[in-house]
């Protein structure tokens, strides 16, 4: 095949943080994708649906694309009530709440420490049918970092499922063959995100012939066979996985340095990664309902009117963005991969 013709896309899991960064990297998406889930760690985190309605408008008017619609998220917190639960329950821009850990990544101290105290919110929130988007990794310091996603899965998400059997969650950004099999095990209410990264890389990747700053990303890449266990769920053809790229810029300057920031860059090659991903399985008529019609359905929403084509075709990644004074460093910066994707 050389040629697909494809629903335009919906980005399930994507960062697009404040200010001048933003202008600049959601025009990357919104080439990719119609709508986006969009994370709600900003440095101030997104709490209320107020401050998720101003997120909203700050990030509309930097959209040029009208066409493109973000999908906000609340960062969890133990303000949530149930007139805020109902709030976004009733809300058109707010589809789900995010739950961090404490201090687990990127602008999450304000996250939980003891998730039995959020029973009660969980209550509400399968009540009022809002989603669970959850980091699942255990914030435990004597949890070593290759298991911290597994270890959450075993103390907490189980729990939390069987607690709130009704209750709707995403696990994203999965990272493990524990993670796959718990969300395939689990009932039909619990489902995944996968991004690129995870679908392409293992630890080797990451930490073998010199340390790459720009492939360290949380959930951290893992083993080989988790990596093929995530590829299998991905292009399985099940609804419970779906897109959700994870795409979180950081400056080079904060990811080329001794202490480096966790995320990678992909919104500029998003829809060509995933791409070369299915071909290789040859599950390219897979694609679709996997980018653009098991995420829509999960949230409820119409699929996109808009198509996309990707053609086989070499496409090179430019070495840097520019922002200002500072560079974002894409994902396979300056290398071509052998899809080409445009709008049609
Ligand atoms: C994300 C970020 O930078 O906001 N980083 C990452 O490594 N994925 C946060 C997150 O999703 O964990
Ligand atoms: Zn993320």
């Amino acid at each position: 095949m050389t040629e697909l013709i494809i629903i335009k896309p919906d980005d399930m899991h994507l960062h697009l943080r404040e200010g001048d960064v933003l202008k600049h990297v959601v025009k990357d998406t919104q080439k990719q994708f119609a709508r986006a889930i969009v994370m709600p760690n900003l440095k101030n985190p997104i709490k209320t649906v107020h401050l998720a309605e101003i997120y909203y408008q700050e990030i509309k008017k930097n959209i040029e694309d009208l066409n493109f619609e973000p999908l906000m998220t609340l960062f969890f917190n133990d303000e949530l009530n149930s007139d805020e639960i109902k709030k976004v329950s009733d809300s058109n821009i707010v589809h789900g709440i995010k739950l961090y850990p404490s201090g687990v990544t990127t602008n999450s101290k304000d996250g939980v420490d003891v998730i039995e105290n959020c029973f009660k919110i969980f209550e509400l929130m399968q009540k009022y049918d809002v989603p669970l988007l959850v980091h699942a990794e255990s914030n435990d310091k004597n949890v070593d970092i290759f298991d911290r996603e597994k270890v959450f899965i075993d103390r907490n998400l189980s729990q939390i499922h069987q607690e709130f059997p009704n209750l709707r969650i995403v696990v994203e950004h999965i990272s493990s063959k524990e993670a796959a099999e718990f969300v395939i095990d689990s009932g039909d209410k619990v489902f995944a995100t996968i991004t690129p990264q995870h679908l392409l890389f293992d630890r080797n990747d990451l930490l073998s012939h010199g340390i790459k700053p720009h492939h360290y990303c949380l959930p951290i890449l893992k083993r080989s066979e988790d990596r093929v266990a995530i590829v299998k769920a991905a292009t399985s053809g099940s609804p419970k996985f779906f897109l959700g790229t994870d795409s979180a810029p950081h400056f080079r300057h904060e990811k080329e340095s001794s202490c480096g920031c966790a995320g990678i860059y992909s919104a500029l090659s998003a829809m060509e990664l995933y791409a070369s991903i299915f071909e290789t399985e040859n599950a390219l008529d897979k694609l679709e309902n996997f980018s653009s019609k098991y995420g829509a359905d999960f949230y409820e929403l119409p699929p996109n009117n808009l198509k996309i084509k990707l053609t086989k075709k070499d496409f090179r990644i430019p070495a840097r963005i520019q922002v200002g004074n500072e560079e974002i460093i894409p994902l396979f910066a300056d290398e071509t991969l052998s899809w080409q994707l445009s709008e049609i």
